[in-house]
Parts: structure tokens; sequence; C-alpha cells
């Protein structure tokens, strides 16, 4: 689509073009292949803007840096050095002090945690894009719940084949406090069948509380939900239980209620830490999604977020380079660039994050 674009031409532009010259398609088909090119397009271009943004904001950082530098007398500049390796050296301990804190966080929800299933047995349903899709959900889900003060006990089950390969090219993955488990969920909580709820849209239950006793199971798909009701025959097919959020109940969707496997996730998550199912739903649904009005702002809720959760990973590398430990801080897919622009003399200038590879993360 990009290839398409002219040097001077928008990008929109040459996505309407490029999708009505398709003459072989319906009318309706190419009208939801624009929309759907345009979205892509819009949220390409304002991941250049922002990148770029990010650049001049660290070029102006630097310049000014060496303005003060420059422009100090000896003992002025031998003292702002020194204050700024204090000051890297304050945030380090303080980075790692925090990690620690997750780290015990994430290893006694094991214990006490809301138990939540990610179901990766539909890995044979799924494009290799969309299992690509579903491993970056995995990550968002790892990372909402590590950032929980409560977290959930996460687990992924029926973790193997192209899902688990996916996964594992997560860097950090190895060491997620998160249980990965090649076994069904099934067979894995075998002898406690009758807590397992599957939450699926099409289920005719609502849930209304969470219960600590029982085990929430979400299915790991991205499929456009071109494969409808199919949590809902197999939890049927296994005789156990099955509920839909309760979103009809506080927001109006512009959309189908079907959410993203980190969307439910975060919610269980909000509603976790406020019992507040409204408040939960508004958190998570991005505006476009609640049939708002669809501007900058909505479509790019998620981007920023994990945007800005990147800058913590790019600092999280600088400490890397200095031999720290860290059970998850590299795992958001920090490119050898990255890496590089990342261990200049000015790191600890350093906000940059580049493409984060969360292109899909809004697909279901
Ligand atoms: C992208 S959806 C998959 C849709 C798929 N066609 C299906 O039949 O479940 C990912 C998962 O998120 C959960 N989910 C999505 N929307 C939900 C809702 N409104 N209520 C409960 N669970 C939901 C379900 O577990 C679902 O399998």
């Amino acid at each position: 689509m990009l290839e398409t674009a002219g040097e001077n031409e928008p990008i929109a532009t040459a996505v309407v073009t490029s999708a009505r010259e398709v003459p072989t398609m319906s009318k309706s088909a190419r009208k939801r292949l624009l929309k759907q090119q345009l979205l892509e397009a819009r949220k390409t271009e304002r991941k250049a803007a922002e990148k770029e943004r990010r650049r001049k904001d660290l070029e102006r950082r630097r310049r000014e840096w060496d303005d003060k530098l420059t422009g100090a007398s000896e003992e002025e500049r031998a003292r702002l050095l020194e204050s700024r390796k204090e000051m890297r050296r304050e945030r380090m301990e303080k980075r790692t002090d925090d990690r620690g804190k997750r780290a015990e966080r994430l290893r006694r929800s094991a214990e006490v945690g809301q138990k939540v299933v990610i179901d990766l047995e539909f890995s044979g349903l799924m494009s290799s894009g969309e299992i690509q899709s579903l491993a970056h959900q995995i990550l968002y889900c790892y990372a909402a719940n590590r950032k929980c003060e409560s977290p959930a006990h996460l687990w992924l089950t029926g973790c193997k084949g192209e899902i688990g390969t996916q996964l594992q090219r997560i860097s950090g993955y190895d060491k997620w406090i998160i249980e990965k488990e090649e076994k069904s969920y099934i067979e894995q909580f075998q002898d406690q069948k009758e807590k397992l709820l599957y939450l699926t849209a099409d289920a005719e239950n609502t849930l209304e509380e969470l219960d600590d006793n029982k085990i929430y199971i979400i299915g790991g798909l991205v499929d456009r939900n071109r494969w409808k009701g199919i949590t809902m025959k197999k939890a049927n097919e296994q005789g156990i239980q099955s509920a839909r959020l309760p979103i009809g109940d506080y927001v109006k969707l512009a959309s189908s209620q079907v959410l993203t496997v980190n969307q439910v996730v975060e919610i269980l998550l909000k509603f976790l830490e406020t019992r507040d199912w409204k408040n939960a739903f508004f958190d998570v649904i991005p505006l476009r999604k609640r049939g708002a009005v669809d501007t900058e702002c909505g479509d790019t809720v998620n981007v920023a977020k994990i945007e800005r959760e990147c800058n913590e990973a790019s600092e999280a590398e600088i400490t890397e380079d200095r031999g720290e430990e860290d059970e998850f801080d590299d795992v958001f897919l920090v490119t050898k660039k990255q890496r590089s622009e990342l261990t200049t003399d000015d790191t600890d200038l350093t906000e940059t994050a580049d493409d984060t590879n969360v292109a899909d993360d809004n697909k279901t």
C-alpha cells in the first residue's frame, strides 16, 4: 500500500485511489477495504510523525545540554557532569527497586491471584500474521498484568506449535513470570473442571462479578470473528460454564462486542482493581470502538500506551548494557538499530522508541 504512494502524494490519497481501482470487488467489500486501508495509512502517518517529533525533541535536548556544557566554566562543567551521573544512578536504583517489587508481586500472584487462562489451542485456524498478532497481544497482557498492584495469575495453555515459536521470538519471554503450559486447560485443570468458565461474546450468561475460585478462560484467537461462535461451541462441548462481559449494560459500542485478547485481559485486571465494570470498559475499550468520533486520539490510545512502555524499555536497555538483570524490560522488541541508537553517549537523554511492531494490536 505504501509503495503505491508517490513521493509527494499523501498516503491516504494513494490508498483511496488504489482501493477504488479494484474492479472485481463488490461495492461493500471495496468500502470495507478502503476503510481498513485508510485506518492503517493514518496509523502509519501518525507513527511517522510521532517518531519525527521524538527525534527532534531528543536533538533539541542534546543541543541544550551541549550548549550548557560549552558555556560553563571548568568547575561548573564538572558539577553538571557529576549531577547528571548522580541522577542516572538514582534512576537506575529506583528502576531496579521497582523491578524487584514487580517480580515479587508476580510470583505471589501464583498463590493468591485470580486465575486467568489464555487458551492457545487455535493456532491451526489462524494465518501466520494473525498468530504473530496474537503473540503481540499476549505481550500486552503480560505487560498490563505486571504493572498491577495485585496481578492476576496468568496462564498460557496449549502453548506450543507456531504460537509457541512466535512467543519465543519475543525478547525476554523466557524470563516472564507467567505459567507456560503445553497441556490444554482441560487437562491441566482436570480435577477442577467445575471451576472453569469460558469467556465468550456469544454466551447467553453475563458475567456480573469475578469469583476468585473460578478459572476464567480467554480464547487465544485473532480472527476478525471469522470463527464466530467457536469458543462458545468449545465450552458447550466440554461441558464448562461460559459468560460474556457485561459490556452492553454499561457502554454502547459502535461495532461488535467482540474484543481482542489483550482488551479482555486488561478489562479483567481493571475490574479486579476497581470492581467497577463501567470504569474498566471506559478505560480499556478504544474510543473508536465506543462509537465516539473517530479522532486521532481514539485510534492512538493503545499505541501511545505501548510506546510509553517502550520508552521505559529503552531505558532498561541502557541499564542492561551496564550488566543488570531484568525479568522483562527488554521484552518490547527493541531492534538492533534502536539498541545502537540507545548506546550513544547521550543515552540518559534518550526517550526515543521507534517502530514497536504493534500495528496489529487491535485486530480481533
Ligand atoms: C478476538 S476474540 C475471538 C473471537 C472468536 N471468534 C470466538 O469465538 O471467541 C478473543 C477472545 O476474547 C474473549 N472475548 C472477546 N470479546 C468478549 C466478550 N464480549 N465477552 C467475553 N469474552 C470476550 C473471548 O474469550 C474470545 O475468544
